[in-house]
């Protein structure tokens, strides 16, 4: 997406420079529209530097270009934060003696508001009747929170945290599909101890996992993430602001964390990569080589097919997505497999994708088929694991609307 981030003159200018950042790592072309004020709290070297783009502040440069309509023309989305009193009072009225009032004027995107300022100023009726006005026109508020404010005092006025900025700014420029609809995605792979210190495990990274779970939030589900074994990064890198995010470690942990949310799921995502079986013992030492010799074996128990028991006692109406990898490279046969996995499963849907060596696992980009209870193919997608999360989220659950 084309974001503005307008940024005004308040001292919370500087937590700006993390929307901006958090906006273009999310994969956003970020423009950001300072004001004079804004740039005597935030150098514009430092905003040129996390936007990766020029920073405008003013209005009689590039007039060859029509810029003081053309970025506005050119948005998807209009974020300010902060958004002072000043400001607000100036998008009320609609005045443009700056850059930034001309771009919210020539522009028909959505528009996010993190208002900071004091309280006196917040509660003013002036400032009351200026929000009022801007929310009626379909204007998005994020914040003010109430808390310690520049000085000793403290109260509402505090500029909103930038995850919640960022969260409620995509959240306005996306669709909100599947608003009221609860969400289970677990995401990662299991891993089953061996000893203190060794597992068994899978090279699953979460991110299709993760990559669903932030899209079906930003739709407006409420969504909670079980992750199995994540790196922190797959999970910051994504920000997942709206999700309720569960750690769990072995299959029965995932077990008992997917079987608790999936009670009041609607939908049921299950991409995390499980364990089929675990030792039937752990070692509570650290298994040597000296007394173990040149060989040693394992003894493997199965472990619970988590989804075939959820999907055994599925409540009415409820949704069960599947995943398999296979490494099956006839297309054919990999089809097979699928649709007779999706009927050993019982799901409603079943992802597959071609897992390798190199594909599929730990990658940014995935190819999947999906499947339908039938086993009848429903569609494909091939990209990034962020497109390929929207166009699952398509074709299981945009159906059933
Ligand atoms: O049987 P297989 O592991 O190929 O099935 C994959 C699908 O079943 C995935 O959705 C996975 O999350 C789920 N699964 C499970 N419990 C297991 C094994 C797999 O829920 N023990």
């Amino acid at each position: 997406m084309n974001i503005v981030v307008g940024i005004t003159g308040g001292i919370a200018a500087y937590k700006a420079v993390g929307v901006v950042r958090a906006l273009v790592l999310a994969g956003h072309d970020v423009h950001v529209v300072a004001t004079d004020a804004a740039l005597r709290f935030v150098g514009r070297p430092t905003l040129e530097a996390i936007s990766r783009n020029p920073v405008h502040s003013d209005l009689y440069e590039g007039v060859a270009e029509v810029r003081h309509v053309a970025l506005g023309q050119r948005a998807d989305l209009i974020v300010i934060a902060p958004a002072t009193a000043h400001t607000l009072a100036k998008l009320a009225t609609g005045l443009a003696d700056d850059l930034l009032g001309n771009t919210v004027l020539a522009s028909s995107a959505p528009l996010v508001l993190a208002p900071a300022m004091h309280t006196e100023m917040w509660q003013h009726p002036a400032t009351v009747a200026n929000v009022r006005t801007l929310v009626e026109r379909g204007a998005q508020l994020v914040g003010p929170g109430s808390g310690q404010l520049t000085g000793s005092d403290s109260g509402p006025g505090r500029m909103a945290e930038v995850d919640d900025i960022v969260a409620a700014a995509l959240a306005a420029a996306g669709p909100r599909d599947l608003a009221g609809r609860r969400i289970l995605v677990t995401a990662g792979g299991t891993r089953e101890p061996l000893d203190p210190v060794r597992f068994i495990g899978n090279r699953s990274s979460g991110k299709q996992g993760v990559a669903l779970a932030r899209a079906a939030a930003l739709r407006g589900a409420a969504v909670t993430l079980v992750v199995a074994n994540i790196d922190d990064g797959v999970l910051a890198d994504e920000g997942l602001p709206g999700v309720e995010v569960v750690h769990v470690s072995t299959t029965l942990e995932l077990q008992e964390a997917a079987q608790h949310a999936a009670g009041e799921a609607d939908v049921v995502i299950m991409a995390a990569a499980v364990a089929d079986y675990h030792p039937e013992s752990v070692a509570q030492e650290k298994i040597k080589k000296e007394t173990q010799g040149d060989e040693l074996e394992l003894r493997l128990v199965r472990n619970p097919d988590i989804l075939k028991e959820l999907t055994a006692a599925r409540r009415e109406g409820q949704l069960f997505v599947g995943f398999a990898a296979e490494t099956e490279r006839d297309r054919d046969a990999l089809l097979e497999l699928g649709r007779a996995k999706a009927a050993r499963k019982g799901v409603d849907y079943l992802v597959l994708n071609r897992v390798g060596w190199s594909e599929g696992f730990a990658t940014d980009r995935n190819a999947v088929t999906v499947l339908n209870a039938g086993g009848d193919i429903v569609g494909d997608a091939d990209g990034t694991k962020t497109s390929v999360a929207d166009r699952i989220l398509d074709l299981v659950i945009g159906d059933h609307d």
